[in-house]
This record gives C-alpha cells, structure tokens and sequence, in this order.
C-alpha cells in the first residue's frame, strides 16, 4: 500500500517569523510537514515492522540501567503498552531525542527516525498493534550510530564517588582533573563512560587554563562534596574551551584524522556532568578516557571557537513591576558576579555592532538575539562541527553561514530547544569557512516559561539565559 502522510506538528517555531520580518510569534502555531511517499507494510506487526526499529533505535535508552529505564521498550508487552504514546512521540519528532531539524545540514551520530520508520510505526499502532509472529523477526540492518574505538591513554576518574544533590531533580557539578602529563599532548578522541547510565544526563569537558587553579582550589569540595555546582559553563572565572560532549545514545569521538587538541601540563580539565535524578540517586564516578599522541607529531591543532550573542529579554506580558527593568537586570549580575560584570551586556551589544535599539521588538513571549561574525581570520577556516548553548528560556536557535547571500548554509537549525537535550554536532562533510564569509547565530526565548519574570540578560546561572555557540575547527 502507498500512502503520503501530512503529519502535524505542533512546534514553538519561533525561528522562521523572525527570519522573514517581525510578525509575531503565535506558539500554538502547527507546522504541517509532508513526510513523503513511502510504501508501508498493509498489516503491520510487532515482531515483523515495529519491533526491528524499537530495537536498533529505542532499546539503547528504554531499557533497564539507561536513561530512560522507566519506560523500556525491549519486548511486545512493553511496546504494546506504550502504542499511543510511541506514535506521539514519533509523530512529533519528540522521539528519539535529536534536536536539529530535517532542513539541516547532514550530521554524524543522527538519532532520528527515517520517513519510512516514522510511517511504519504510526501505521502499526493505528492498526491496533498487532504482536504478529515472532518467525517474521529480522534484526534492522544496523545503520545505526557506529561507535569509535577510543585508547585510554589517559584515564580520568573521580577518586571520590559523588552522590547528587538530595534537594534537587537536575544536579549540575563540576569535576576538576589537573592533567597528568610530563610534556604537550594532542587529545585525538575521547570517550565517556558514565557510572550510572540512569541519570547521566550530559557531561562537558573544558579545558582550563593553569591560571584557574587558585579558582577551581577555592571551588572544589567547599560544599563539602567532591567538585562544585556549575550550570551553564565550568563556573569559573575564564570557562575555558569545550573539548568534549556526551549525551546518552553517544559514546565518544574520534577526531578527525591528522587532528587533536592541545594539552600542556598544568592546564586542568573540568568535567561538567549533568545528573539527572527522576529515577536514582547513587554515587557516581563517571570515567573519561582520552586518547592522545604526543605534542611533538605532526598534528593539525583543533580550537574551539566561542561565538556569543546579545540577551535582552522583557517581562512577559502581564507581568509589570521593578524587576522588568534592564537596569535592575545589570544590579543584579553585578550583585551576583561581581561589579565588572554589569557592563557585560553593553559590551555584547558592541562587539556585536548593535544597539539596544536593535531589540526593540523584543517581547517576553519572543525575544531573539543574534550576532554575525565575519571571519577575519587571514586563512580559511575548517569548521567539523558546532554547539549551540541557552538555558531553559531557549525556543529556538540557529546558526548559518552567509545567511544574505544567494547560497546560504544552515549549520545547525534546532527549532524547538531542549536544555536536556544539548549536544554538540559534526558535519558529514566539514564545512569551510573562508576569509570574508559571515556566520550568523539566533537564539529565540520565551519569558514566560520563566517561574519568576524578568528582565533576563546574559549570565552564567540557572535564571540567566546565554546565546553561545563553538565550533570545532582549524585554521587552514
Ligand atoms: C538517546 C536516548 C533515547 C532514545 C534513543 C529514545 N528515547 Fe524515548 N525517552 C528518552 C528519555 C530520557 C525520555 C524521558 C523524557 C525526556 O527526557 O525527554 C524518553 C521518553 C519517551 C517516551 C515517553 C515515556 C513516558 O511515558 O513518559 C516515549 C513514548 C518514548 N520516549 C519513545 C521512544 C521511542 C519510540 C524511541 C525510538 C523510536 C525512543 N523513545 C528513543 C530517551 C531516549
């Protein structure tokens, strides 16, 4: 049977009203996106349609010991249960997690479901999911994420088990590592391997300059637990590169032939996990290995390029008062981080050739920032992958590379951002960047997903919103 499905989507597509002009922004606006012309079996059933793709691209999270134990998806009666609600999720795209959108530029590592995958498991619940026979079960060729094969030539683990915050259901801690290392090295790949699966959420690993010891001396154990409370970034002074991210379904990283990441003795590592506590709480001591070759080889340096864009945030509407006034936005990151820091946001306005003019339009329901970056850089840049960062007022962000020419690319495109869902990407085909080009990134908000309103600028905590990006690169 042929069919073409129209799914509805129901999206905060904050991004393509603000690409075109300053409409407003309509949240209970449903995209409908055609998913094609694809051939679905007439009878579908568990064992012969919907169960090889629960298997090669739900199991790895919804089963025992992972992620999302709570909800397993490893045999019929499992899957049965769950009928409606696999078919929503699929549907919505909100299932497997992968946040950038159809539109964007082929990535590695990409979770999501096929038009075909997507169509045959809608098709299998509405025909009343039916178990069929387990003789009609063959395993999904695996085309599915490939893992690296990752050395561990350094190895780095908490001595200390730490057990998550007691108060909290999303605990953010810092671990510091000083390196181990009698000379320079280049970091080729790496990979984690998380203690307890169940509530490893995320983890980031920066790496920071020596000069932060004296910081992260004063940090560490000073709540009377290994590491500290870190959000948006390491927590420290300088933040320091991100040379590492992991979410669940991932492994680790080879990076990319004849490349690596400098190291030099003293400089520290600051591993930044994210533990996720709906289902467990238990000490953990997560493990990183890195793989690395020495400082003397004939290696590319990869750097990791921190772009950053305005934040200028409203109240919502409805909600009037002192605390939505930007001015009582800058007492308050100069109260928290330190006077220097109330310039911060002017500072982002400058360096972006803005005003505050520029965010007139701006409302608490739709706010946007965005930055463009001309390269300046005398030589090409080669660009093998990107992050974008918010925190939870984050709708949507973007980042695309001459976006007012005739041949705009779009890097990365996630219309409906999850902070539980940050990651960091890499091209299929690295992207290059040559002198002259400009990148643009966007971020959307909504303030009203805000517990308490205000005017939001840029800072580093849970109730401060950043539009931050990296990529991953070398000058050549
Ligand atoms: C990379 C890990 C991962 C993969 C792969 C994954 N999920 Fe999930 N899933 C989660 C997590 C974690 C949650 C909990 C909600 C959240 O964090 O978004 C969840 C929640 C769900 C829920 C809601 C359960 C409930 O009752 O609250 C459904 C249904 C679901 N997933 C279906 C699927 C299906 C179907 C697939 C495969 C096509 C899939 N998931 C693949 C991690 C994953």
């Amino acid at each position: 049977m042929k069919i073409l499905i129209l799914l509805v989507l129901a999206c905060a597509c904050a991004l393509p009203a603000w690409a075109h002009g300053d409409e407003d922004h309509d949240d209970d606006a449903l995209e409908t996106i055609v998913i094609g012309d694809v051939e679905i079996p007439a009878a579908p059933t568990y064992h012969e349609h919907a169960r090889p793709i629960l298997e090669a691209k739900c199991a790895s999270c919804h089963q025992a010991g992972q992620i999302a134990a709570y909800a397993p998806l490893t045999d019929a009666q499992d899957a049965i249960y769950a009928a409606p609600d696999i078919k929503f999720h699929v549907l919505n795209g909100l299932m497997p997690p992968w946040l950038p959108s159809r539109a964007n530029r082929p990535l590695k590592y990409n979770r999501s479901l096929s038009d075909l995958e997507i169509a045959t498991l809608a098709a299998w619940v509405d025909a009343g999911a039916a178990l069929g026979d387990p003789a009609e079960y063959a395993p999904a060729p695996s085309d599915v994420i490939g893992l690296p094969d990752i050395r561990a030539d350094l190895t780095l683990q908490l001595e200390t088990p730490y057990s998550p915050a007691e108060e909290v259901l999303d605990d953010y801690r810092c671990f510091a590592f000083p390196l181990d290392i009698a000379a320079p090295q280049f970091i080729t790949g790496y990979a984690f391997l998380p203690g307890v699966m169940e509530m490893a959420h995320h983890a980031i690993l920066f790496l920071v300059d020596s000069a932060m010891a004296g910081a992260v001396a004063a940090l560490d154990g000073a709540d009377g637990a290994p590491g500290w409370t870190c959000y948006g970034s390491s927590g420290l002074p300088q933040s320091g590169d991100i040379i590492a991210a992991w979410a669940p379904g991932s492994y680790g990283i080879q990076f990319p032939a004849g490349t690596g990441y400098r190291i030099e003795p003293g400089q520290i590592v600051v591993m930044q996990m994210h533990y996720n506590l709906w289902t467990t709480r238990q000490p953990d001591q997560t493990q990183v290995r890195l793989q690395l070759e020495p400082g003397g080889a004939a290696l590319d340096e990869l750097l990791t390029i921190p772009l950053s864009a305005p934040v200028e945030i409203p109240c919502p509407s409805g909600v009037d008062g002192p605390q939505c006034e930007r001015e009582a936005a800058l007492d308050r990151i100069a109260a928290l981080y330190g006077e220097e820091m109330r310039g911060g946001p002017d500072r982002r306005l400058r360096h972006c050739r803005q005003t505050l003019a520029e965010y007139a339009d701006n409302t608490g329901e739709n706010a946007r920032g965005y930055c463009d970056f001309p390269n300046r850089y005398p030589q090409p840049l080669t660009v093998f992958g990107v992050a974008g960062h918010m925190h939870e007022l984050g709708i949507s962000f973007r980042m695309e590379l001459n976006p007012e020419s005739e041949e705009p690319l779009l890097l990365l495109d996630i219309p409906r951002w999850d902070f539980h869902w940050q990651d960091g990407y890499e091209f299929v085909e690295p992207v290059r960047i040559k002198r002259g080009d400009t990148l643009r990134i966007t971020c959307a908000w909504n303030n009203a997903l805000s517990e308490s309103p205000r005017y939001v600028v840029w800072g580093e905590g849970t109730a401060d919103e950043m539009c931050f990006a990296t990529l991953m690169a070398l000058k050549q």
